[in-house]
């Protein structure tokens, strides 16, 4: 079996995944959104402090397994520095006192493989990966062979969603709220332009649409008498779902382009905003219309978990993937 550790940004989680059948044994995870609710965002001293709480706490429940692992996994790229070392001096001092190997993950590839949990892996494959810090398109050939063919300019798209919740006071993480708030809006209500409608290349941009709502947001409180200064829950709603319906309309327009220039076999989606219904949706009717394969990761490890880091890991011990305890170190910034 393969303990694995996830600590890259708010979430604390460990996962133990036997190596023959890919088989999940245990996972946990304690998320930090309420903690950094109140901020609009992660914090990251808040978010290192309460994983050295969380990690401990989860790693006590796993020690009855300790006896049959063969490697300690962690994330170590790429995520928040203060957090991502966290988890490797955990991983570090496992793999000194149980005498076995690491394995050091790339959180990217991670998303990738939470495909795969339970499972064997299927490639090639084309990605959409939509978090809270990517929007790429990848292919993916193998475990070492990831390219990214498109990518965000600016904003990712589930920051976009983040960063409206905050504008309209809903907390952190925005992509859940703003969603449900969605359900009961009326997506016609504001025409946000869909950013880069006119530009040939497949290429991503969520900066401009959040502008746009931000000065949809500071009309409607200007207009706003000050004994009702609160924003009406009928205006949030069609503001979630005029914003939601172009956010999502902007990724379908580029991968409309990218189908008809690849034509892909199978497509995934991967990441924290893979869960967003909408886009799963359209993506269903894209992938119908092209005779494509679409894979998507249960609910559950769509958003950043251990499990999926524990099942990249498993690829990687197969192939001897290992990393010496001295010189593995935190790589924030990088990608594949
Ligand atoms: O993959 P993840 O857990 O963390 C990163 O690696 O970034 O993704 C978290 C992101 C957040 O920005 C969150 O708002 C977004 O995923 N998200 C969503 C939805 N659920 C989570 N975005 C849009 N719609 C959703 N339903
Ligand atoms: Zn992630």
């Amino acid at each position: 079996m393969i303990l694995s550790i996830e600590s890259s940004c708010d979430d604390s989680s460990i996962a133990i995944t036997k190596i023959d059948d890919y088989k999940l044994i245990y996972h946990k995870k304690i998320s930090q959104d309420l903690e950094h609710s109140v901020y609009g965002g992660v914090v990251p001293e808040l978010a290192a402090r309460l994983h050295t709480e969380a990690l401990p706490k989860i790693l006590e429940e796993c020690k009855e397994y300790f006896p049959h692992l063969k490697a300690i996994a962690v994330t170590n790229e790429p995520g928040l520095s203060v957090t991502l070392l966290e988890g490797v001096m955990m991983a570090k001092a496992l793999s000194l006192t149980l005498n076995i190997p690491l394995i050091a993950v790339n959180h990217l590839k991670g998303h990738i493989y939470s495909l795969f949990i339970n499972q064997k892996a299927v490639m090639p494959l084309s990605v959409l990966l939509v978090s809270g810090g990517h929007t790429q398109i990848i292919e993916a050939t193998s475990l070492n062979n990831m390219k990214v063919v498109a990518k965000t300019q600016d904003d990712s798209f589930g920051e976009s969603f983040d960063k409206v919740a905050k504008m309209l006071g809903l907390g952190y993480p925005g992509g859940p709220v703003v969603a449900k708030m969605a359900v009961d809006g009326d997506e016609k209500a504001y025409d946000f332009p869909i950013p880069l409608k006119n530009s040939p290349n497949i290429e991503f941009s969520y900066s401009g649409l959040k502008n746009a709502v931000r000065l949809a947001i500071e009309s409607e409180q200007q207009n706003l008498q000050p004994s009702t200064f609160n924003l009406q829950p009928e205006f949030i709603q069609n503001i979630c779902a005029s914003f939601e319906y172009t956010a999502v309309a902007h990724l379908m327009q580029k991968l409309k382009k990218y189908f008809k220039l690849t034509r892909p076999k199978i497509f995934a989606i991967v990441g924290g905003a893979s869960a967003n219904i909408r886009l799963r949706g359209e993506l269903e009717k894209l992938c119908h219309e092209y005779d494509c394969k679409l894979l998507l990761s249960p609910l559950e490890f769509c958003s950043d978990n251990a499990a999926m880091i524990g099942r990249c890991a498993i690829e990687q011990y197969n192939l001897g993937d290992f990393s010496d305890i001295n010189s593995l170190d935190i790589s924030p910034r990088s990608s594949f």
